[in-house]
């Protein structure tokens, strides 16, 4: 199923068809004329959460999570303030660990695993936090340039040349000598995303990058999202309660529920506001608004 299809099209030369839920697959036209069928059941698990238990002490956020997220998913955790959504994004980073369950990637159990393959495993992640989270006394070249002289052996060319091309590929060419607070909110936005792509990640993930943010430049920062995961093939997990964004770039997501402490819906948030009968999910996915039918 393709949401947004004609953007989608415009950006990558694709076009789309919106096909009935019987026959869920993916039906790709290309450029070239191939179609492409990508049953929804084939896709490839890319992190499995299997019932994950999350605690502060004897303080218990959110229990029996379990869900599945497909290599080049958007993923969305979405829920109420302080349901515990940057706590569930902190024990898939590997920031956190399970008071109970697991987090997988691919085969790999994060938490029962040796610390040379944890570090393996994290270093495919790239982080974007909800400020962007720059050195302010250095400049945007500078920032993009931290992982790649910690976590390299590249030479300072090879690593300039890396470092223009991640800020080209989020709209900053020519801002490489730019201090974080001489641009935008929404420029800072990118060169942190910039940062978090240093190292091509496999998973990209956010808290919150909307937050702060004007409406434009959130609009932007979701095509960019949606941009980078065609061109890079990486995997999206994407902490969000902002609505257009929930429904432009997700395919599929998790719900916490703040009372029952732990998820009550998953899926393709399109199709959870057309089909779920729970008002706990229409309320938050509609906001007050009335469904259309
Ligand atoms: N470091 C912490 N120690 C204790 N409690 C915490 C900590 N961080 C968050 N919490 C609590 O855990 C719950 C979930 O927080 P959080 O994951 O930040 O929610 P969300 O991101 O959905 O707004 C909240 O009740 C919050 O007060
Ligand atoms: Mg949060």
């Amino acid at each position: 199923m393709f949401r947004r299809a004609e953007g989608d099209a415009k950006l990558k030369g694709y076009s789309a068809i919106r096909i009935p839920k019987s026959q869920m697959i993916d039906l790709v036209v290309l450029s070239n004329g191939i179609v492409v069928n990508e049953p929804m059941n084939q896709k490839e698990p890319h992190i499995i959460v299997k019932d994950l238990t999350m605690a502060y002490g004897d303080f218990v956020v959110m229990r029996d999570l379990s869900f599945t997220v497909a290599r080049a998913d958007v993923f969305i955790i979405m829920g109420g303030s302080g349901c515990g959504k940057s706590t569930l994004l902190r024990h898939m980073i590997g920031l956190k660990s399970p008071a109970k369950g697991q987090v997988f990637y691919r085969d790999t159990s994060f938490w029962e695993a040796g610390p040379v393959e944890q570090d393996r495993i994290m270093r495919s992640f790239g982080v974007l936090y909800q400020s962007g989270a720059l050195w302010s006394s250095m400049t945007l070249a500078e920032n993009v340039a931290l992982p790649l002289e910690q976590y390299t052996k590249l030479n300072p060319g090879g690593i300039r040349e890396i470092v223009s091309f991640k800020l080209s590929l989020v709209g900053l060419a020519g801002f490489e000598d730019f201090y974080p607070a001489e641009i935008s909110g929404g420029m800072r936005k990118r060169a942190g995303l910039a940062r978090a792509m240093a190292l091509d990640p496999e998973v990209l993930f956010f808290d919150e990058p909307s937050a702060g943010l004007d409406p434009i430049s959130a609009h932007r920062l979701d095509d960019l999202i949606l941009e980078l995961r065609e061109s890079l093939g990486a995997t999206v997990v994407v902490v969000t309660h902002e609505l257009a964004s929930i429904f432009a770039i997700g395919n599929n997501s998790v719900f916490l529920d703040p009372e029952t402490r732990t998820q009550i819906a998953q899926g393709d948030p399109n199709q959870l506001l057309a089909e779920s009968e729970d008002p706990r999910i229409h309320s938050f996915l509609t906001r007050g608004v009335e469904k259309k039918t």
